[in-house]
């Protein structure tokens, strides 16, 4: 790592009058800014291209160069990202989960530490403490500005679909027993009653069923040790997840997230369980809360909201770091988060943002972050390092193509959580 790391600090030199010493302050390549996400498409893309649009405007001279990966939850992109930044041939800014996942880059030692820059911006303040804590480390170095905060224990529903079979749409469920009744009455209609795509989206149905069955405390027991997954309430969680997995969408494995939600959206599936990007696909296609669509937390999960937040760093070694800064200047502005987060679903990381610039949906889940009890997501990078969330995928995978069973899997995941 420290080979790697002097490799990119001389790459930084050349690239512009960087300095070197800690390469947090190397500087030059004004010009452009390659930005890394992978909000390459639909709603994801609506979002980044308000914040673009915010960018143009405050930094006109600099050329954004749209670097987006296609695959939901990084699916695609976290891979490549690691070979470009073991190559050396970083990004000059790359979206990165809050929590352990950005961890793992510090870890690394792939990106810098950017506190300077947010003395520079008059952003340490703006921000609520619990979220910088998860871009920091122990001494009070930070790592990534936030662009955002999404909520990933979200079921959407359409309420046509459910009364034209025989289902309240105003019914809410405490549990997952009482949803899974309506759900075994929706599949004897002959209805998909939950729709869901590949993998990644599979872990995230996952990670609200443990949260639902095992409550808030032994849920983030499961990231520190101390609770075991090989105990009885964890495997009674995933006879859930098997059960909820029974009335899916066959051809689930072919769908990235946007299409297991537009099944909801188009009435050929009743419910989704997705984070709140969701919200910005109904949206988009005009559809109205409360009418075309319903939004609710996971049965069992109400009162916690399962957390992620997304984040831009500064790369060791980034070819434009002046670029770069400039972007992580408009992504921590109050215009950059209002306009961006209005598109993309989520709700602003600052606290100074007003709520009534967003969506009645947005609203409620700024109320629910600042009451609930706050998990971290598995699937999105605040729970697991990667390594983790890869095996869980992994094993996941193995356990929803039937190419192991129940045990097999609640061993599997076992042992990936110890990583
Ligand atoms: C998450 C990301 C969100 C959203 C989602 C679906 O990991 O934090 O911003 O893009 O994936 O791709």
């Amino acid at each position: 790592m420290a080979t790697a790391a002097v490799l990119g600090l001389t790459l930084a030199a050349c690239g512009g009058s960087g300095d070197g010493g800690d390469g947090s302050s190397a500087s030059g390549g004004a010009d452009q800014v390659e930005v890394f996400t992978w909000w390459a498409a639909g709603s994801e893309k609506a979002g980044l291209d308000a914040l673009v649009g915010v960018f143009n405007e405050q930094h006109p001279d600099i050329e954004f160069v749209n670097g987006a990966v296609a695959g939901g939850a990084g699916s695609a992109a976290k891979d490549l990202l690691q070979t470009r930044l073991q190559a050396q041939d970083p990004p000059d800014t790359f979206q990165a989960h809050a929590g352990a996942e950005l961890q793992d880059y510090i870890d690394a030692a792939q990106i810098e530490d950017v506190s300077n820059l947010y003395d520079e911006f008059g952003l340490t303040d703006v921000f609520p403490a619990d979220l910088v804590d998860r871009l920091s480390t122990d001494d009070g170095k930070i790592y990534s500005i936030p662009s955002n905060i999404h909520r990933a224990n979200v079921v959407w529903a359409n309420p046509t679909v459910l009364e034209d079979n025989g289902v309240d749409p105003e019914a809410t469920y405490d549990d997952l027993d009482a949803w899974m009744a309506d759900l075994e009455k929706l599949d004897k209609a002959g209805v998909t009653a939950l729709s869901v795509g590949t993998t990644w989206t599979q872990v995230n149905l996952l990670e609200t069923v443990l949260l639902a069955d095992l409550g808030a405390e032994a849920y983030s027991g499961l990231w520190d040790g101390s609770t075991d997954w090989n105990g009885p309430e964890v495997k009674a969680a995933l006879e859930d997840f098997e059960t909820l997995m029974s009335y899916t969408n066959d051809d689930r494995d072919g769908l990235d997230w946007p299409e297991a939600t537009q099944m909801v959206i188009d009435g050929t599936a009743a419910f989704n369980v997705m984070g709140d990007w969701a919200v910005a696909a109904f949206e988009e296609q005009d559809k109205v809360l409360g009418t075309d669509f319903t939004a609710a937390p996971v049965p069992g999960t109400d009162g916690v909201f399962d957390f992620l937040a997304d984040s831009f760093t500064l790369p060791v070694g980034a070819p434009h770091p002046d670029g770069a800064k400039a972007w992580l200047e408009t992504v921590g502005s109050l215009d950059g988060q209002v306009a961006f987060n209005k598109a993309k679903g989520s709700i602003p990381a600052r606290t100074d943002a007003d709520p009534a610039d967003f969506s009645e949906y947005q609203q409620t889940a700024i109320e629910s972050f600042s009451n609930d009890t706050i998990v971290s997501s598995l699937a999105h990078g605040a729970a697991a390092p990667v390594a983790t969330l890869n095996a869980i995928s992994d094993a996941t995978s193995k356990f929803t193509t039937g190419a192991s069973d129940l045990a097999g899997y609640q061993s599997e995941l076992a042992a990936a959580a110890q990583g």
